[in-house]
């Protein structure tokens, strides 16, 4: 398990202006899940542009446990999938490290097979809230032979022999639980219901439906989604283009804005408006950021980005608009430290179970560093300073969190002092070219 790893600090300082034209990683909810539904389709499926991030690589591993041929050539994943209904039953405990997707999916993957599974993780992963997939799985049929208080992993999970199709009414805004759900459901006979009462990334049901799955959706009067999966279908393989992750480029992007006289391109970014909210967040608040070269690749939307540092205005978040920057509060905290009055962001709540507890992280990272803010119980307030006179100076506790090691060295690029984190091991999780990509583009990071 990765759970002792030596810290490794790092700082950035106050930079002049960034500029360059850099490409991101390819995205992580669909990295994930083009590996664990290529390795369950029949056939063969060929991805180019995954992130090959920590926490996606350990996918790979759990699929190849359970039969799936998976190998890289030239830079293009191919795999050789074993068929809906056909997964093995792998020898050893998945270790997910830090991935609470990649476990949380595959919770849902493997609990309606007659088989048993282990599932554990690093300390921040084992601290994460699990009951959330086994509840629905419980449904469908599945034991929790073992978990730790809470629903916690250690989990050993037992499927059934005939697994029950269900109706679920998704309790929380989690795109993770919506997709255990529908996973679980493809090795269940009949119609398994999933209702959406607010939407989040619909990257689960479009890939599904281009794997070959009968997948419906509906809107009901109240706005809610009922999407509608017909399990033990055939699945075929694929060929993927992953676009780059919008959630690793809200780093430069931020980056950009705040650092002044910069002037920066990101490209190939997904657009998906399931997973946009931070850039139309920015853009109320003033930023310069241009949506360039609007494509279509791969049945998603893409665009490049032009961005240039802004004076930016606080504004409020609106509750609604959570689940489409869910991942990006973090960078969005920082960016509101160099805004005129103040950013209040609501209806964030589901910060408190991310691989940290990022709003009282946040909060925490921004006072060590002389911004003016107060966390609530589901909400952040940050009163901004445009020349970020007096910011830095502290060190900031990532908490085995990606996001939050990112964020906070963005921040450091314009600030009076350096900031330093305690930690950047966790961000080859998601963006193991971070300290490369932003040093090429001229950002002052010791690492
Ligand atoms: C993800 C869903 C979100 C997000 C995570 C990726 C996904 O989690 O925070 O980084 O790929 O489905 P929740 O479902 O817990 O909101």
């Amino acid at each position: 398990m990765t759970h002792h790893l030596p810290r490794h600090p790092a700082l950035s300082r106050r930079s002049r202006a960034l500029s360059g034209q850099v490409r991101v990683p390819g995205d992580k909810s669909i990295s994930h899940r083009s590996l664990m539904f290529g390795g369950l389709a029949s056939g063969e499926t060929r991805i180019t542009g995954l992130l090959e991030g920590e926490d996606v690589l350990r996918t790979a591993e759990a699929m190849k446990a359970m039969g799936a041929l998976i190998e890289r050539r030239d830079g293009t994943w191919i795999i050789q999938g074993v068929g809906n209904g056909c997964l093995l039953e792998p020898e050893a405990p998945f270790d997910f490290g830090n991935a609470g997707t990649g476990s949380r999916l595959t919770m849902g993957l493997v609990g309606t097979y007659d088989m048993t599974t282990r599932f554990i993780g690093d300390a921040s992963l084992s601290k994460r809230p699990m009951a959330r997939v086994l509840d629905p799985l419980r449904q469908m049929g599945t034991q929790v032979l073992e978990a730790a208080s809470g629903d916690r992993m250690p989990i050993t999970l037992r499927g059934p022999k005939h697994a029950a199709p269900i109706t679920y009414r998704v309790p929380m805004a989690s795109a993770q639980v919506k997709s255990a759900v529908l996973l679980a459901g493809l090795n269940a006979p009949g119609v398994t219901t999933v209702i959406e009462p607010v939407m989040t990334r619909d990257h689960t049901e479009k890939m599904l439906a281009g794997f070959g799955a009968e997948i419906e959706i509906e809107v009901d009067a109240e706005g809610a989604r009922h999407i509608r999966i017909q399990g033990q279908g055939r699945l075929a393989g694929q060929e993927i283009a992953v676009p780059g992750d919008p959630s690793s480029a809200a780093f430069p992007l931020v980056a950009a804005l705040i650092v002044p006289g910069s002037e920066i391109a990101i490209e190939n970014v997904l657009m998906n408006p399931t997973r946009s909210g931070l850039i139309l967040t920015l853009q109320e608040m003033g930023a310069d950021i241009e949506l360039l070269n609007r494509r279509s690749a791969g049945g998603e939307e893409v665009a490049d980005l032009r961005v240039r540092s802004s004076n930016l205005t606080g504004v409020t978040v609106p509750a609604e608009r959570a689940p489409f920057m869910i991942d990006e509060y973090p960078v969005l905290a920082v960016a509101a430290s160099f805004a005129e009055g103040e950013t209040l962001m609501l209806g964030i709540e589901e910060l408190r179970v991310k691989e940290s507890d990022r709003l009282t992280a946040v909060a925490e990272g921004l006072k060590a560093n002389g911004v003016d803010c107060t966390e609530g119980k589901d909400t952040l307030a940050v009163r901004g300073r445009p020349d970020g006179k007096g910011f830095g100076g502290g060190t900031v506790a990532t908490y085995l969190d990606h996001r939050i090691a990112m964020a906070f060295l963005v921040f450091g690029l314009a600030t009076d002092e350096p900031v330093a984190i305690d930690d950047q091991s966790m961000i080859a999780t998601s963006f193991p070219e971070f300290m490369d990509l932003m040093t090429g583009l001229g950002a002052e990071i010791e690492h």
